[in-house]
């Protein structure tokens, strides 16, 4: 039986995966872990959570050794405009702590998930039909530590044989927890915006397409991919993975369709409206179709449906 440890457990992935893999392999059997001292109230109750620096290569070991760990879900890491911010304490948590979680799973023979993402690109990628082989020149230090968390993983692979694999995620869009400080984060933040006060004012252009993907999917790709016949993998890390692709004007006028006093402004972000900027349109994800069976369930309109009608009983509640 699988024992598993996600870090970031705690974060916009990391809290809906940990409660699927709990629900999959048995709550004891998945060990979430996060910076906090004290998790939140769902995965504290649903099984064990240790507190854990990944940049704390014995503190992982200790984890991993205590707990018999065999797959490692690496979610710990900051987003894009809060990397932006604080580039050298990205570098520092995105990339030495996916090298500790590499260097661990090489000592104790782990599998490893590791997300990259549509930041792995930059302006020079083609922007529509993005190939799956293709320029990774990404702008964002947050790209680079994307690209360079992809070429590790192969490497690790390549040269140590550990099964590491991943997907680029395109933006995430989750009813459950917040992303903090990412730049897609407009598509999550206009719904409790949208219940709340019928308005929203969005910090990137009207005409900003990006690919997004809603949460049940994510954990879905996470899962699946990790579960596939490694036989079938032409590819094993940055995995081309979208769902839908749309503007912020293209969103609104779908929660219109249920919400028609909604009206949205704009209030451009610099930084933001930048980073998103460099990143492509809408990626071609036929390598993930095709190696390991990916196939979304949610499009736009199920999407918003669905996020709407949770947001609206969250805040009922509050
Ligand atoms: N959603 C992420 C961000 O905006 C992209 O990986 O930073």
């Amino acid at each position: 039986m699988a024992k598993i440890l996600v870090t970031g457990a705690t974060g916009q992935i990391g809290a809906e995966l940990t409660l699927a893999l709990r629900e999959h392999y048995g709550a004891d059997n998945v060990i979430a872990a996060g910076h906090r001292r004290e998790p939140p109230g769902g995965l504290a109750q649903t099984g064990p959570y240790c507190s854990l620096d990944v940049r704390d290569a014995a503190a992982l070991n200790a984890v991993v050794t205590a707990h018999g760990i065999t797959v490692i879900y690496h979610l710990a890491a900051l987003l894009s405009a809060v990397a932006e911010e604080q580039p050298l304490q990205a570098w520092d948590i995105n990339m030495n702590g996916l090298l500790n979680v590499l260097e661990c799973a090489r000592q104790h023979g782990c599998q490893v998930f590791f997300p990259s993402s549509i930041a792995a690109f930059g302006p020079g990628t083609p922007p529509f039909n993005t190939p799956q082989d293709t320029v990774q020149r990404p702008s964002t230090i947050y790209g680079i530590t994307k690209v360079t968390g992809e070429l590790l993983c192969d490497y690790y692979y390549r040269r140590y044989g550990v099964d590491a694999r991943g997907v680029r995620y395109p933006g995430l869009i989750s009813n459950q927890v917040l992303p903090g400080g990412g730049t897609t984060d407009y598509a999550v933040d206009i719904f409790y915006a949208a219940v709340r006060q019928r308005h929203y004012d969005c910090f990137l252009r009207a005409d900003t397409q990006l690919d997004m993907m809603y949460m049940p999917d994510a954990i879905a790709a996470a899962m699946q991919l990790m579960q596939a016949d490694a036989s079938r993998l032409m590819h094993r890390n940055g995995f081309n993975a979208t769902a839908m692709s749309f503007t912020p004007s293209q969103l609104a006028a779908a929660i219109q369709q249920h919400l028609p006093d909604f009206t949205i402004a704009y209030a451009i972000d610099p930084l933001r409206q930048a980073i998103a900027d460099s990143w492509p349109r809408h990626m071609d994800d036929s390598a993930a179709r095709a190696e390991w069976g990916w196939q979304p369930r949610y499009d736009l309109s199920a999407m918003v449906g669905d996020m709407l009608r949770h947001i609206t009983a969250k805040l009922r509640n509050e």
